[in-house]
């Protein structure tokens, strides 16, 4: 697995007003959405393009298009929503798929309660979103997900990313065939004993959304 890690002042800028206790539900959202389009610009660095022919108002040349299949945006339930708009910005063409996928606060462990993906994904470049990388248990499950339903190259998207949970998620994809890539706006120091991301921001749907 390839971890890319977006280092510029203005995703740093928006991290550090994001992980704020005092900015509230509505620029959070929207700082969500700044930085997923920041964060896309990376994540899309090897989407997959066709050339075409057209013509300026001066001459003929050729240029390029994303390719077919069009690539699938999944946003993992419930806090991966918060970042879609702003992916969708990005890449307008691109299919969107949903997979709802929750952890165990006991154990930790990533449950899927419910799934809107074709069938088939051969072929199909991934864009995984999700702002938190904690224990790596949701991720490693969603790709493995999308990688039995025969995706063959996943990039996930994070905000924010626990080294536990690089590591889990690096063991967990090792295996698999097709490659897999992640890029977060910053690696944080650790996780705590409940599973939240040190420094972190909290947990990000209901920051998103509101405590349900
Ligand atoms: N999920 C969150 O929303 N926040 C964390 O810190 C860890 C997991």
């Amino acid at each position: 697995m390839r971890v890319h890690v977006a280092d510029h002042p203005l995703i740093a800028h928006k991290l550090t007003y994001l992980r704020d206790q005092r900015t509230d539900t509505p620029t959070f959202r929207r700082l969500t959405d700044e930085l997923v389009m920041l964060l896309a610009y990376e994540a899309t660095r090897e989407v997959r393009t066709a050339s075409f022919d057209i013509e300026t108002p001066v001459t003929a040349t050729t240029g390029v298009r994303l390719a077919t299949p069009k690539p699938m945006v999944v946003p993992i339930l419930r806090a991966g929503l918060g970042m879609l708009d702003g992916m969708m910005r990005m890449v307008p063409t691109a299919e969107v798929g949903f997979l709802g996928m929750v952890r165990n606060e006991e154990t930790l462990e990533a449950h899927t309660y419910a799934n809107r993906l074709p069938e088939d994904l051969d072929q199909r470049q991934c864009y995984l979103l999700d702002p938190m990388l904690a224990t790596g248990g949701t991720l490693a499950a969603a790709i493995h997900y999308l990688v039995e339903r025969g995706a063959d190259d996943i990039t996930a998207v994070t905000l924010l990313s626990a080294p536990e949970g690089i590591e889990t998620l690096r063991e967990r994809v090792a295996g698999i065939e097709p490659p897999v890539r992640l890029v977060t706006g910053a690696i944080d120091e650790r996780l705590n004993e409940q599973g939240y991301i040190v420094p972190g921001l909290g947990d990000a749907g209901d920051r998103l959304y509101g405590v349900v």
